[in-house]
């Protein structure tokens, strides 16, 4: 890519450079508001070293015409009741509307040059370039000092900037924001549990799992998934995606899948990052990504995984990386478990460039998930503040956000609100138009809503789906040398991931496109899902919301019946 943009771009290069430099080399500071304050868990070690590299993604502007023709392409190829349902874009069809202007990537390209920066990849999408330098002259390049931040209660360790950025006028004009160089990641934060849980039924894992643990087999018979695919030619595929050292070893997998007899086994097909053989999982240091992998695929069975890993948390990052695979690449389903609250966001520019990368995922046709948080409406921030704590990217209206539930009794039967789930409505992003009646519904349904000061009541609600989360019957998870029950979204959301790819291999075997973005679908076929009515997402507080009849801000829709859905979707 980096050559054909390059040399579409050689004609306007000079005079445009030349020209802006003229008129200014005076800086701009760049996301002036993002407070350093907002993530207390990560304090400031030592100044960057030489040895050190840092890697940051350049968002550079789109043209308001551009924005404007992917939103209208995505919404209308999203929709089961547009004629131009599941007409997706390819790579190549969505850079024509949404790459930026070309004079303005040869001014950021021309400018790296001039700084001496020859390690960067201008993306598929020619709107954003990647610059991978060393610590000191990537503090030149963007006029700050970049500092080791040391997580308070995870061993983990990242390079971020110990102040604003600045980049020169000229450039600042024609790029959003730097990705992500000054914000801080949330470490996932998924519940182990040691005991047994509450569940009255035989495991599928043998001994392996405590007694009341939740298998690949209590999810089949909750979610009436039938058998896993056992060989998948329709071209379903999916993905996770994990940060911050959480890898796998195919012995871990393979365990898993002996010991719980998955007969299609447990791999990643496709790892991109850092190679898992050179890995060792310490215990516990690979949870999240056990958990995401091994659950994945006792869902979907022989459906392709890809595992996306990137050593640092950024959002944009993963999506760059995904959207700069070809059209036979893109994985069709991601599953995200990661996740960070609004008020820890505080730029425009950083949300609205995350909902134009997930607008192009649904362009072409792929579903994006992601968990709900585990901390209540109150989020990540906390009830100290009195005010619910939206989640991030939970509360964006261009993706599917997953909560939680517990089984109501010792049976697998039905669910209740897991009361950690994350929930609630966006105080950045306004009602999308598939959930406004389920929203309006909410409402009005006599249920009893929190303090209206607390809470958006022009907001974004959320989740849109549930699966099981709780702690209540923990997801037996082989997390190193042993098992470990293991509660979250976290949980939730592969699964229900797993499951739209099992529905996508359904459509595409009976000759029609993916699903897509998901939730025009899902608020259209209420009918699929497992209405959850009971229980409230009030774990770090007073308040929350109370699951109710239809759509509710503590479990959305409901959780997945297969055998429905896969009547639904063709
Ligand atoms: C912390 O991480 C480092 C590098 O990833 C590893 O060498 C070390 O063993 C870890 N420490 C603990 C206590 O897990
Ligand atoms: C409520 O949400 C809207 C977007 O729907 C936003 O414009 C407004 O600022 C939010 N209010 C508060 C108090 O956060």
């Amino acid at each position: 890519m980096q050559v054909r943009s390059v040399a579409l771009l050689c004609a306007v290069s000079l005079a445009v450079v030349d020209a802006a430099r003229l008129v200014s080399d005076s800086r701009r500071v760049m996301e002036p508001g993002v407070f350093l304050e907002a993530t207390p868990s990560w304090t400031q070690g030592r100044r960057c070293q030489d040895s050190h590299t840092i890697s940051a993604l350049i968002m550079l502007k789109h043209t308001p015409e551009g924005r404007a023709q992917l939103e209208e392409t995505f919404w209308a190829v999203s929709n089961p009741q547009n004629p131009r349902y599941g007409q997706y874009l390819t790579q190549d069809q969505l850079t024509d509307i949404i790459k930026a202007p070309a004079e303005a990537l040869v001014t950021v390209v021309d400018w790296l040059k001039s700084e001496g920066v020859t390690n960067f990849q201008v993306s598929a999408n020619l709107d954003a370039v990647n610059v991978i330098l060393p610590a000191p002259k990537a503090e030149k390049l963007f006029d700050t000092t970049f500092f080791e931040f040391k997580h308070s209660t995870a061993n983990q360790t990242i390079l971020r900037t110990g102040k604003p950025y600045t980049l020169p006028t000229f450039v600042a004009n024609v790029v959003d924001l730097v990705a992500d160089i000054i914000r801080f990641p949330a470490i996932p934060s998924v519940k182990i549990v040691e005991e047994e849980g509450v569940g009255a039924w035989p495991s599928d894992c043998g001994s392996h799992c405590k007694s009341g643990w939740t298998t690949p087999g209590v999810l089949t018979q909750r979610y009436k998934l039938g058998a896993a695919p056992s060989t998948v030619t329709s071209g379903s595929t999916f993905a996770t995606a994990e940060f911050q050292g959480q890898l796998y070893t195919e012995k871990i997998l393979n365990d898993f899948a002996s010991d719980c007899n998955l007969p299609n086994g447990v791999k990643v097909d496709h790892q991109i990052g850092p190679d898992s053989g050179s890995f060792v999982c310490n215990l516990g240091a690979c949870t999240e990504s056990l958990l995401d992998i091994e659950y994945i695929k006792a869902v979907g069975g022989a459906i392709p995984l890809t595992n996306v890993y990137s050593s640092t948390y950024s959002l944009l990052d993963w999506a760059n990386t995904v959207l700069n695979l070809g059209d036979k690449d893109m994985p069709l389903v991601h599953s995200v478990s990661y996740g960070n609250d609004e008020k820890q966001q505080t730029g425009a520019e950083y949300m609205y460039q995350v909902n134009t990368a997930f607008a192009k995922f649904g362009a072409r046709g792929a579903s994006i998930l992601f968990a709900s948080g585990d901390q209540g409406v109150y989020g990540r921030t906390g009830p100290g503040q009195k005010v619910f704590n939206p989640d991030f990217p939970g509360g964006s209206p261009y993706h599917t956000s997953v909560g939680g539930t517990d089984f109501l009794t010792d049976q697998i039967g039905d669910e209740k609100t897991w009361q950690d789930g994350g929930g609630g409505f966006s105080n950045t992003f306004g009602i999308p138009s598939y959930q406004a009646e389920a929203v309006a519904g909410y409402k009005s349904s006599g249920v009893e809503l929190p303090p209206a000061d607390l809470w958006n009541n022009t907001g974004r609600g959320y989740p849109d789906v549930s699966a099981l989360a709780g702690v209540k019957a923990p997801y037996c998870v082989r997390n190193g040398p042993i098992y470990a029950g293991v509660g979250g979204t976290s949980a939730a959301c592969p699964v229900v991931a797993g499951i739209f790819a099992k529905l996508n291999d359904v459509r595409m075997s009976a000759g029609k496109p993916p699903l897509g973005f998901l939730n025009p679908f899902i608020y259209q076929n209420a009918a699929g899902f497992n209405d959850v009515t009971t229980g409230k997402n009030n774990a770090n507080g007073p308040y929350g919301f109370e699951a109710t009849k239809g759509w509710d801000a503590a479990t959305g829709m409901g959780t997945p019946d297969f055998e429905k859905l896969a009547k639904l979707v063709v």
